[in-house]
């Protein structure tokens, strides 16, 4: 049987998910907008490309949520990117309302799928989906400490002209300022990143991957980074169906592990075929474990504004 991914949100996030799932081979889609025509037409179009591109996957495109129906995995991208003039706290409170009701209908359509939350602010928003689906934490998990990673990895490879597959880089805690990169966890072909480049250039890499995000928003002008964050989201969707048990740094419940509790935050994740797994403990310096205690308090700062 062929599996099914369901997508929703047809913005830049939500098109290119569904685009690398098709083109992985991944699984059939259902891309769901409220947005009249917008998922149609997106579908339509990524339907024509198979042909050129040589994949059988399909896709369809709905306005009707019930299109969700026999999802395995559902990847949420539902929601605003923060416009000029927008706080943060604005954003939350639009995004958690779209939130709780995409969640209202994964129950009602699909109740027994693994739902990955990419929505901002991130870790709150996998929380509240977590609280609102009332799914067991396996089944609930957010995308960001991937994307994260990826952008820690590429700066590496920028600095080091190295190949992108000899570099394991780690970033755990929130997918915001308070982000936590870990160079001690980080290495090139086996060797520790701090044996091959000194420790400014090593600062500096953590501080423009904390603000990566930032980054690409100050160069667009209008909207934010698509590519990377759909990669990660797709790439996650896929250790899961293909329960390869991967430790994917994740946003995941903290019951206990590092210290943490009662909260979704970016930790390293084993996912298969039931979702997380298992929450991995990796050796952490005093500085990296104090620095996710703190990102951990800013998570937690922000879920109490949830109404
Ligand atoms: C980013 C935003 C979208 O990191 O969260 O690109």
């Amino acid at each position: 049987m062929t599996s099914k991914i369901s997508v929703i949100g047809a913005g830049n996030v939500g098109a290119e998910a569904a685009r690398m799932v098709l083109q992985k081979g991944l699984a059939d889609v259902a891309l769901v907008d409220v947005v009249k025509g917008l998922p149609q037409g997106k579908a339509l179009d990524l339907m024509q490309a198979g042909p050129i591109v040589g994949y059988n996957t399909k896709i369809v495109g709905s306005n009707d949520f019930s299109a969700v129906k026999d999802s395995q995995i559902i990847i949420v991208t539902a929601g605003l990117a923060r416009n000029p003039g927008m706080s943060r706290d604005d954003l939350l409170q639009k995004n958690a309302s779209i939130t709780k009701s995409v969640c209202d209908n994964i129950k009602k359509y699909a109740p027994d799928s693994i739902v990955i939350t990419v929505t901002n602010p991130l870790d709150t928003m996998a929380y509240l989906t977590y609280k609102t689906l009332g799914f067991p934490a396996n089944r609930v998990l957010g995308m960001a400490p991937l994307l994260d990673l990826a952008r820690m990895a590429a700066f590496i490879t920028m600095e080091l002209n190295c190949p992108v597959t000899e570099v394991k880089a780690m970033v755990l805690g929130t997918h915001g300022d308070l982000m936590v990169p870990v160079p001690s966890q980080t290495t090139v072909s086996n060797k520790l990143i701090s044996q091959l480049l000194p420790k400014e250039k090593i600062d500096a890499i953590v501080e423009r991957t904390r603000t990566g995000g930032a980054e690409i928003v100050a160069l667009l002008k209008t909207g934010s980074a698509y590519y990377a964050p759909a990669a990660s989201a797709a790439y996650m969707a896929e250790a899961i169906l293909k329960d390869t048990k991967e430790v994917i740094p994740s946003s995941v419940l903290a019951e206990g592990q590092y210290g943490l509790s009662d909260l979704y935050v970016g930790l390293p994740a084993k996912l298969g075929k039931n979702g997380v797994e298992e929450i991995v403990e990796i050796n952490l310096t005093a500085e990296e474990k104090a620095a996710l205690a703190k990102s951990a308090e800013a998570i937690k700062a922000s879920n109490s504004k949830l109404r």
